[in-house]
């Protein structure tokens, strides 16, 4: 086969673009040379439908190595007893484990995504939203923080069956327990969808989920620096409350009927080059090296908060616990999506983001979203963050000014040339 020099030309470009750019969209990151390795290899052709050792196709005995490695070694991060890395995405993990755990119809809370929440947490848009009857909480307008009274009260009168925390934009802990305490009080089960924070709660920078939330999802390509995927983790198995049985008249437990509802409930065949892939990033975060980089991250999001609070920009809750933060641009009189859109320009990636009771629409916005993870990656420390506030100041100072957009674009290039990208790769 000729080589498809139209697509390998685009992906060069792409390297380019990502090599220049100072990227802050806090989903993103920057993943080891051998994470990406083993997405390019012989593993994607394989068929693998099943488990390890409980396969529907022959040929499985390396991917079952494969992919029970990937299992064991994110138990071991997160110290708990399930886990299940076939989720090709976050949605998808969520989206199995809402199967596993109600019926269409049953109510779910969440937190709303205009106030930080994801799309899969309940929005009319999405599956969760068509197949669930979804309920929301929100933030506090005084102090931007979580409304646990709020989700009380909602918990109380709607008794879903489901409540969800965690979050897409949201920059402060989650009081785990005091969720857990109103669902105990209504019998619903919790989810922690962790996608975000992930990879400081591996290091125990932020508060676990799993000692109160029955089931954890994330993500594995933002803070935990993996491939794009999904994974279902459970701190300790429980038998089903739904009185399920298998053909022998035994009640099957909880891992049970989650494994049921990736495969073959929502997914077909695992991937399992990407399924490689998150056993080498787990593999990664079992080390010191990941250790000092996600503390660095923490760091870095507090620096780059102080710095953005130094030059009057509005913070949502006035700071940030994890790696990202959420800032409100109306005091500056710019719309996120102008805010974007010119930074973009300057080669500045981050995405608009609605604030709390925004009064623009989603497509407008009043703010952005600022995440550290991939800078970091990029070898950033605190006192370069204060850099990074300065070139997005000067763009957002002087928004229409073509010549200034492209003098920081000069300078945002000569900056990142202290920080290389994959100096493997040509
Ligand atoms: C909290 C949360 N859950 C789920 C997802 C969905 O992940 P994916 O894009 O891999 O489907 C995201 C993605 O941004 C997220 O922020």
């Amino acid at each position: 086969m000729q080589k498809d020099t139209v697509i390998f030309d685009l992906i060069d470009k792409e390297l380019e673009r990502q090599r220049h750019g100072i990227e802050l969209i806090a989903s993103e990151n920057f993943t080891s040379l051998q994470v990406m390795e083993a997405m390019g290899t012989s593993l994607t052709n394989k068929y693998a439908e099943g488990y390890p050792g409980k396969r529907y196709y022959g040929g499985c005995e390396i991917v079952d190595q494969i992919e029970q490695l990937a299992i064991d070694r994110v138990k071991q991060i997160f110290n708990c007893a399930y886990a299940n890395v076939q989720p090709h995405s976050g949605a998808q993990a969520n989206a199995a484990l809402m199967m596993a755990v109600l019926k269409a119809g049953d109510k779910i809370l969440g937190l709303d995504l205009s106030m930080g929440g994801h799309l899969t947490h309940g929005s009319p848009v999405n599956f969760s939203g068509k197949l669930y009857k979804a309920f929301f909480y929100g933030v506090k307008k005084d102090t931007g923080l979580i409304d646990y009274e709020m989700l009380e009260e909602k918990a109380r009168t709607e008794k879903p069956v489901l409540i969800i925390c965690g979050a897409s934009a949201y920059s402060r802990d989650i009081d785990y327990a005091r969720i857990r305490k109103v669902a105990d009080e209504i019998n619903a089960f919790v989810l922690c969808d962790m996608a975000h924070p992930a990879g400081l709660i591996a290091k125990g920078l932020l508060s676990s989920p799993f000692e109160h939330c029955h089931f954890v999802t994330s993500t594995t390509h933002k803070t935990l620096r993996g491939p794009r995927g999904g994974i279902i983790l459970m701190k300790t198995d429980f038998e089903n409350p739904f009185g399920l049985k298998d053909p022998k008249g035994n009640v099957r437990m909880m891992s049970h009927l989650i494994d049921m509802a990736v495969f073959p409930g929502t997914q077909g065949g695992p991937l399992e080059h990407v399924i490689a892939a998150k056993a080498i990033a787990f593999g990664e975060i079992l080390t010191d090296e990941f250790t000092s980089y996600i503390n660095q991250v923490q760091l870095n999001a507090q620096a780059m908060a102080k710095a953005f609070v130094a030059k009057d920009y509005h913070i949502i809750s006035g700071g940030t616990d994890n790696h990202l933060m959420l800032i409100d641009l109306r005091n500056k009189n710019i719309t996120g999506k102008k805010a974007q859109e010119t930074l973009d320009k300057a080669h500045i990636t981050l995405n608009k983001n609605a604030v709390p009771f925004d009064d623009k629409s989603p497509f407008v916005t009043s703010g952005i979203r600022v995440g550290v993870p991939a800078i970091t990656t990029r070898g950033m420390k605190e006192a370069d963050m204060q850099t990074v506030v300065d070139l997005i100041d000067r763009i957002l100072t002087n928004i229409d000014d073509e010549k200034n957009i492209a003098t920081v674009k000069e300078d945002v290039k000569s900056f990142m040339n202290q920080f290389p990208l994959y100096p493997e790769l040509k």
